[in-house]
């Protein structure tokens, strides 16, 4: 026998049932982008890997162990992008959108890839919806953008998350946030795990959200939070946050020891999880990063985004409805002469928007009933012998299985009646 091939460890396929719901989800996402007045970016799935190194940094866990990096037949060195953030920044700069959008609200669906061990919501191929909001410094943005993550997750009927919210003020206050961390680490760094000692020499900030207990119970004595390394507009920025969210009845809680995987981050940064979710129990997440778009080349810009990971929203939504294929009309036949009559009001009713079906298997009329079934088709139009005799068509109403005759020449109009209210 043929050993059967395998989709990649870390990658699924969405059969057309779980599709239909990521349809519907991605449906509801644009429908809420929109009324924030966002507008779509399509950026390439390959991209040099020199950006993601600027941009995420090259300390991060994504750069240093979690790229999909490959040499292209020109010797380029290529990455399948592990987050979008950097790619809308390039994009961004690489097609003036500055002048023409001036102020760009951006947003984008789509795969990334990390080579992550794959576990419960943790995938190599994984889908995110994200926001990037270029050409603002204003706190009120940060507040909308936490308020746009919210209302993207109640319209997926997701209830109970929590968002965690935290500032890592501006790029001096990082230094010096970074700094006073090292110093009142270095004495007790024998007592850390093996990875804080890493991060310690080389992303102290991420010691902070070290998951063991130790680690948490020793960074707990010295830490109080990020807010005593703040500058005084820092301060304000974060306060003016707190207010704008309190302002728009956005619950949150200030998460001291959330500090986020990429260096990029700078003031706001915030967190949204989910208790059905387990060990990876964050749906999405962002924050500001108002020195990307000067690093990638561009001038002194204010932004900031977010990204919620598709596979893990739709695992913490509440009650996921029963979705059926959405066909409106079956027609059903027995014998060549209805079959040809079959197809030709299938396609005359598909013609007019309605979604309509016929047998390609030659199946007994029983077993096309059953298919009808199966599609979830709403009407199944019969069409035998005694129909073709008399120029009739038989039409069985799904739900109520009530059955009426219908003269073959009015099907169609009736059917739009029917159909189309
Ligand atoms: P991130 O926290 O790396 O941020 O990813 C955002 C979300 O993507 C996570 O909260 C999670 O739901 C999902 N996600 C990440 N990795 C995986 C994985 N391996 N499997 C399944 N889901 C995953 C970013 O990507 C930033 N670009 C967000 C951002 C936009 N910040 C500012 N603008």
């Amino acid at each position: 026998m043929k050993e059967q091939l395998k989709a990649l460890r870390g990658t699924k396929d969405l059969l057309p049932k779980e599709a239909r719901l990521w349809t519907i989800l991605e449906e509801k996402a644009r429908a809420v982008l929109n009324s924030f007045a966002y507008s779509e970016i399509r950026t390439p799935i390959i991209e040099e890997s020199t950006l993601f190194v600027k941009s995420l940094g090259q300390g991060t866990d994504i750069v240093e162990k979690q790229m999909f990096t490959f040499l292209d037949r020109g010797e380029r060195s290529i990455t399948l992008r592990p987050e979008s953030t950097a790619s809308v920044v390039r994009a961004y700069l690489e097609n003036s959108l500055e002048n023409e959008m001036g102020f760009a609200k951006l947003f984008y669906m789509g795969p990334m890839f990390r080579a992550e061990r794959p576990q419960a919501g943790r995938m190599r191929q994984f889908h995110q919806i994200g926001v990037e909001a270029i050409g603002s410094y204003s706190p009120y943005l940060d507040a909308e953008v936490i308020a746009l993550l919210a209302a993207l997750l109640d319209s997926f009927n997701i209830i109970n998350y929590g968002i965690k919210l935290n500032t890592l003020g501006c790029v001096k206050d990082k230094e010096a946030f970074a700094n006073g961390l090292r110093q009142a680490i270095g004495p007790r760094i024998k007592d850390l795990c093996e990875d804080c000692k890493v991060r310690y020499e080389k992303n102290i900030l991420r010691v902070l959200d070290c998951k063991v207990d130790a680690c948490r119970n020793e960074i707990k004595k010295i830490f109080k939070g990020t807010e005593e390394y703040l500058c005084a507009d820092c301060l304000t920025h974060f306060e003016t946050v707190k207010k704008a969210l309190e302002g728009l009845k956005i619950n949150y809680k200030v998460e001291p020891y959330l500090v986020r995987g990429l260096d990029y981050y700078t003031r706001t940064t915030f967190e949204v999880v989910h208790a059905k979710l387990g060990a990876q129990d964050a749906i999405g997440a962002g924050g500001r990063y108002d020195n990307l778009v000067a690093d990638l080349g561009g001038p002194a810009k204010g932004a900031c985004g977010f990204a919620i990971g598709m596979e893990r929203a739709i695992m913490a939504i509440q009650d996921i409805p029963e979705l059926d294929g959405g066909l409106s009309l079956y027609i059903a036949t027995m014998g060549e002469e209805a079959y040809e009559l079959g197809l030709s009001l299938v396609m005359a009713l598909r013609g007019q928007g309605i979604s309509a079906e016929a047998d390609f298997e030659g199946k007994s009329l029983k077993a096309q009933m059953r298919t009808a079934d199966k599609l979830g088709a709403k009407y199944v139009a019969i069409i035998g012998e005694d129909e073709i005799k008399n120029h009739s068509i038989t039409l069985r109403n799904m739900g109520t299985k009530e059955q009426s005759v219908i003269p073959e020449r009015n099907f169609v109009t009736e059917m739009e009646r029917i159909l189309i209210k």
